[in-house]
């Protein structure tokens, strides 16, 4: 399996057999093999949009593990300010670091960066189309709960349509015998091109816009956060914010069971009252952030294999 120098930009550029593997090396990191494994390497962490989790996740990953960050979190305080073209930008970083982990609002930005890049890039979510560094710690976040992906029902809640993080684990699911749920408003379902890939590919999967309409029991249940910021029309936000509020008798239709994930941050998709109950595990699966982008900087960088 070939990971070294390799750009990480969509989960469609992975097999199954290639996710199984990335689960099981963020598996041994987690248990503490690889324990410094990043040493005397170099991050660019480019961030020309808002992050805590992804940004901070990398950050530590690196430095955790005797690697150094150098990078900006905020694209006002770099030369983009100044006209910069984002491929200049690129050519110049890469004579900075060994691996390049960038967060960009224009869809394809992450592509052409890789396309430029003498590193490897890693995706950490471009405008509304992928984030498959966040799928590849979810799926790893599921595998450590059921101890497997074959066999599970999940269902993914709220802003199906800009949501990167549910583009990205629904394509990947597709790779195994997951049965898939899609709950939305009917102006925010998961994109007509995702919907058909499934559809071409045999996945199992049902479109509902309530809660109640689930039939059976759930897994995993991953909500998402209405992305306010992607909408052209406020009013056409303002039309569908709040239209999910989990708490537990919504937990309760779902079969009492099901483990709730969210990508975070969380605005009021989810009642603090579910925090503290069992089926919670989305502080968990932020935390997972760290061992999964470790195995993914060592592997793309040569240093864990
Ligand atoms: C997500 C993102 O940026 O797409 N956050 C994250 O990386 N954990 C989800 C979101 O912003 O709603």
């Amino acid at each position: 399996m070939e990971f070294n120098q390799r750009s990480i930009i969509s989960i469609r550029d992975f097999s199954r057999e290639e996710i199984e593997f990335v689960v099981g090396k963020a598996l041994e990191v987690k248990q503490g093999r690889w324990h410094d494994a990043l040493s005397g390497k170099v991050l660019a962490s480019l961030f020309f949009e808002p992050s805590t989790r992804t940004r901070l996740s990398f950050d530590a990953a690196m430095v955790s593990m005797g690697g150094r960050v150098v990078g900006f979190a905020d694209a006002g305080v770099s030369s983009t300010k100044k006209g910069e073209s984002l491929a200049d930008t690129i050519r110049t970083v890469t004579g900075y670091c060994d691996v390049i982990a960038m967060r960009h609002p224009v869809e394809g930005a992450a592509r052409l960066a890789s396309e430029v890049a003498g590193v490897p890039v890693i995706n950490a979510g471009d405008g509304a189309n992928q984030h498959p560094t966040q799928t590849f710690l979810d799926l790893f976040t599921i595998h450590e709960e059921f101890g497997r992906l074959d066999g599970l029902k999940v269902g993914m809640l709220g802003d199906l349509k800009y949501g990167r993080t549910v583009h990205s684990l629904a394509k990947a699911l597709s790779l195994f015998e997951v049965e898939q749920v899609f709950i939305s408003p009917p102006s925010l379902r998961m994109p007509e091109g995702i919907i058909e890939e499934l559809r071409q590919g045999g996945t199992a999967f049902q479109e509902v816009e309530e809660i109640d309409q689930v039939q059976g029991a759930l897994d995993v249940l991953y909500v998402t956060r209405i992305q306010k910021e992607r909408f052209a029309d406020f009013q056409e936000y303002e039309r569908v914010a709040g239209a999910y509020r989990l708490g537990h008798r919504e937990l309760s239709a779902l079969g009492g069971q099901c483990r709730v994930m969210h990508p975070l941050p969380r605005v009021d998709e989810i009642k603090p009252e579910v925090d503290s109950g069992g089926n919670a595990i989305y502080f968990r699966q932020a935390h997972n952030g760290i061992p999964t982008r470790q195995a993914l900087l060592g592997l793309v960088t040569g240093t864990i294999s």
